[in-house]
């Protein structure tokens, strides 16, 4: 699944979304003509990257501001989407917002560091995760609710499926595993090739499981 396409999939159906650094304006466009969100905030610091937003979504239920994350935002919205910012300034933002939304957050740096401050800081939980897959790079795609409901490391590192991996997750892992390989080991290294390693076993675990439950003569 692409970046934004999994973006779109873990927006709550019937929401008022703001999408902060909009943009193309394309994720509010999909939200709109899904039916996922009845209304938009296009957002944007940038007044030039929100002219290319306010074209797409012309005619469309949506509003087009200039605002530093969501400041300028009018606060009915019950959904915010966060994508392709790094994860200092995604952080930056929502650490001044006190509201109960649901968020989906697909940071381009350390998903590791949104995950942690996330729930252990803001007060939020992880829903849902998926790990999306454009032009060879892997992307984590988040969905959290407030409330409470802590990670592990092996979850803080790779995501609420670290325990039983899906294949996008499973793929992300072998890429890294690979390039991790390739490099002169060091401390940092072989902490991440053993991690990476955790989540690979579980993946063959859940396998040998299927396998079993297959061939125990039980069922059709
Ligand atoms: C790489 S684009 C991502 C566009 C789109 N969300 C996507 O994922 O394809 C990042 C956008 O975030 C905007 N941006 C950066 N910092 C921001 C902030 N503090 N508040 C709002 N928008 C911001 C930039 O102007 C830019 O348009």
């Amino acid at each position: 699944m692409k970046r934004l396409e999994a973006a779109l999939s873990l927006v709550p159906n019937d929401c008022v979304l703001a999408d902060v650094g909009c943009d193309h304006g394309l994720l509010c466009l999909a939200a709109l003509q899904s039916g996922k969100a009845k209304k938009v905030y296009a957002c944007d610091i940038s007044a030039k990257s929100l002219e290319k937003a306010r074209r797409a979504l012309k005619d469309k239920n949506a509003e087009c501001i200039v605002s530093d994350g969501l400041k300028n935002v009018p606060r009915d919205f019950t959904a915010v989407t966060v994508c392709g910012m790094g994860a200092e300034t995604m952080l930056g933002i929502l650490s001044e917002y006190d509201g109960a939304a649901t968020l989906i957050l697909q940071p381009q740096t350390q998903a590791k560091e949104v995950r942690k401050t996330l729930t252990e800081k803001l007060g939020y939980r992880l829903i849902e995760e998926i790990t999306a897959c454009e032009r060879n790079r892997y992307y984590p795609v988040m969905r959290f609710e407030k409330g409470g409901g802590g990670l592990d490391d092996l979850q803080l590192a790779f995501g609420l499926h670290a325990h039983n991996p899906t294949d996008g997750l499973i793929k992300m892992c072998e890429m890294l595993k690979k390039k991790y390989s390739a490099f002169k080991p060091t401390e940092q290294s072989e902490k991440l090739l053993a991690e990476i390693e955790r989540v690979l076993k579980s993946a063959e675990h859940a396998n040998n499981q299927d396998i079993t439950a297959e061939s125990d003569g039980r069922g059709i």
